[in-house]
């Protein structure tokens, strides 16, 4: 969960979602992000127009780091539950859809493939990796 969702106090919205739908959660931890782990997260984004902004935001406050597990496609579960990037198109029932507007406070991350998510786990809680 990003800065914004913390800020805001959707911690139990947004968790309490990923645990109704069934998804246990493996890890988690309120951690403020240091820019070298936020460049490495986003590292695809580098020399995009807006990543400077994207690691100012995500750095910003603390972060809600979390590992959820489920019986399969766990990473194509939660993108689904998180919606559209722009969450002017994300929709009605998703978690950007119901809760947030702007691109640029979109309020959670998910990863966007097994792989993905094998990366960000080892930057996030390389025991666990
Ligand atoms: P991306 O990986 O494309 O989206 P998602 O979070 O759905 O996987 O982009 C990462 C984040 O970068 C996105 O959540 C918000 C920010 N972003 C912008 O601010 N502007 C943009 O044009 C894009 C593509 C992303
Ligand atoms: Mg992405």
């Amino acid at each position: 969960m990003k800065p914004d969702g913390v800020e805001r106090g959707l911690i139990g919205e947004i968790v309490g979602r990923l645990e109704a739908k069934q998804l246990g959660v493996v890890a988690a931890e309120l951690r403020t992000l240091d820019h070298i782990t936020a460049e490495r997260h986003y590292a695809e984004h580098a020399g995009k127009p807006y990543f400077a902004d994207l690691i100012a935001f995500i750095t910003r406050g603390p972060v809600l780091v979390l590992v959820v597990e489920g019986p399969r496609d766990t990473w194509q579960v939660v993108r689904t539950m998180i919606g559209a990037t722009n969450p002017t198109q994300a929709a009605p029932g998703t978690i950007r859809g119901d809760l947030a507007i702007e691109m640029a406070e979109n309020l959670i991350h998910g990863s966007d493939s097994a792989e993905s998510a094998q990366r960000e786990i080892e930057i996030f809680f390389p025991h666990l990796a």
